[in-house]
Protein backbone atom coordinates (compact mmCIF):
# COMPACT_ATOMS: atom_id res chain seq x y z
CA UNK A 1 0.00 0.00 0.00
CA UNK A 2 2.68 2.28 0.61
CA UNK A 3 4.00 1.83 -2.49
CA UNK A 4 0.45 2.67 -4.54
CA UNK A 5 0.56 5.77 -2.26
CA UNK A 6 3.42 6.79 -3.78
CA UNK A 7 2.66 6.50 -6.95
CA UNK A 8 -0.71 8.70 -6.28
CA UNK A 9 1.30 11.05 -4.76
CA UNK A 10 4.21 11.33 -7.49
CA UNK A 11 1.96 11.05 -10.93
CA UNK A 12 2.89 13.95 -11.93
CA UNK A 13 6.44 13.50 -11.95
CA UNK A 14 6.81 10.23 -12.81
CA UNK A 15 4.54 10.62 -16.18
CA UNK A 16 5.90 10.59 -19.60
CA UNK A 17 8.30 8.17 -18.47
CA UNK A 18 9.12 4.20 -18.79
CA UNK A 19 8.44 2.90 -15.55
CA UNK A 20 10.09 -0.88 -15.08
CA UNK A 21 8.47 -2.80 -11.94
CA UNK A 22 10.86 -5.17 -10.13
CA UNK A 23 10.42 -6.77 -6.63
CA UNK A 24 11.32 -9.50 -4.21
CA UNK A 25 8.44 -11.75 -2.90
CA UNK A 26 7.30 -14.81 -1.03
CA UNK A 27 4.47 -16.28 -3.61
CA UNK A 28 3.00 -13.37 -4.98
CA UNK A 29 5.22 -12.80 -8.03
CA UNK A 30 4.40 -8.82 -9.07
CA UNK A 31 0.78 -8.92 -6.98
CA UNK A 32 -0.55 -7.09 -10.24
CA UNK A 33 1.69 -3.82 -9.42
CA UNK A 34 2.50 -3.48 -12.41
CA UNK A 35 -0.70 -3.46 -13.95
CA UNK A 36 -1.86 -0.85 -10.89
CA UNK A 37 1.10 1.14 -12.05
CA UNK A 38 -0.47 1.53 -15.41
CA UNK A 39 -3.86 3.19 -13.57
CA UNK A 40 -1.83 5.34 -11.16
CA UNK A 41 0.28 6.50 -14.06
CA UNK A 42 -2.00 7.09 -17.20
CA UNK A 43 0.99 8.85 -19.35
CA UNK A 44 3.59 6.37 -18.73
CA UNK A 45 4.72 3.58 -20.40
CA UNK A 46 5.25 0.00 -18.62
CA UNK A 47 7.84 -1.82 -19.10
CA UNK A 48 7.99 -5.98 -18.69
CA UNK A 49 9.02 -6.29 -14.93
CA UNK A 50 10.22 -8.58 -12.63
CA UNK A 51 9.74 -10.78 -9.45
CA UNK A 52 12.52 -12.43 -7.73
CA UNK A 53 11.54 -14.86 -4.61
CA UNK A 54 13.44 -13.56 -1.55
CA UNK A 55 13.99 -16.70 -1.07
CA UNK A 56 16.37 -17.47 -4.36
CA UNK A 57 18.24 -14.06 -3.94
CA UNK A 58 19.30 -15.14 -0.62
CA UNK A 59 19.86 -18.66 -0.88
CA UNK A 60 19.59 -19.52 -4.72
CA UNK A 61 21.72 -16.20 -6.10
CA UNK A 62 23.07 -17.92 -9.30
CA UNK A 63 19.33 -18.63 -10.39
CA UNK A 64 18.22 -15.06 -9.41
CA UNK A 65 21.17 -13.53 -11.52
CA UNK A 66 20.21 -15.53 -14.43
CA UNK A 67 16.74 -14.36 -14.28
CA UNK A 68 18.06 -10.59 -13.87
CA UNK A 69 20.40 -10.85 -16.78
CA UNK A 70 18.09 -12.40 -19.39
CA UNK A 71 15.30 -9.97 -18.05
CA UNK A 72 17.49 -6.80 -18.55
CA UNK A 73 18.64 -8.24 -21.92
CA UNK A 74 15.11 -8.52 -23.03
CA UNK A 75 14.40 -5.01 -22.05
CA UNK A 76 17.36 -3.74 -24.30
CA UNK A 77 20.23 -3.09 -21.32
C1 LIG B 1 4.56 -7.11 6.28
C2 LIG B 1 4.97 -8.02 5.16
C3 LIG B 1 4.03 -8.42 4.22
C4 LIG B 1 4.36 -9.26 3.18
N1 LIG B 1 3.44 -9.61 2.26
C5 LIG B 1 3.77 -10.39 1.22
C6 LIG B 1 2.80 -10.73 0.23
O1 LIG B 1 1.62 -10.34 0.31
N2 LIG B 1 3.19 -11.50 -0.80
C7 LIG B 1 4.45 -11.96 -0.93
O2 LIG B 1 4.76 -12.61 -1.92
N3 LIG B 1 5.39 -11.67 0.00
C8 LIG B 1 5.08 -10.89 1.05
N4 LIG B 1 6.02 -10.58 2.01
C9 LIG B 1 7.33 -11.21 1.92
C10 LIG B 1 8.37 -10.25 1.43
O3 LIG B 1 7.95 -9.60 0.27
C11 LIG B 1 9.64 -11.02 1.17
O4 LIG B 1 10.13 -11.42 2.40
C12 LIG B 1 10.65 -10.11 0.54
O5 LIG B 1 10.28 -9.85 -0.76
C13 LIG B 1 12.04 -10.71 0.54
O6 LIG B 1 12.87 -9.67 0.50
P1 LIG B 1 13.60 -9.17 1.80
O7 LIG B 1 14.62 -10.23 2.09
O8 LIG B 1 14.19 -7.88 1.36
O9 LIG B 1 12.56 -9.04 2.86
C14 LIG B 1 5.69 -9.74 3.07
C15 LIG B 1 6.64 -9.34 4.01
C16 LIG B 1 6.29 -8.51 5.03
C17 LIG B 1 7.34 -8.09 6.04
Amino acid sequence: MIMYTFFENNADSLSNKTLIPFSTHAGSGLAGFDKKLAEAIPNSTIAKGIAIAGDDAQNNQDSARNSIESWLSELGF
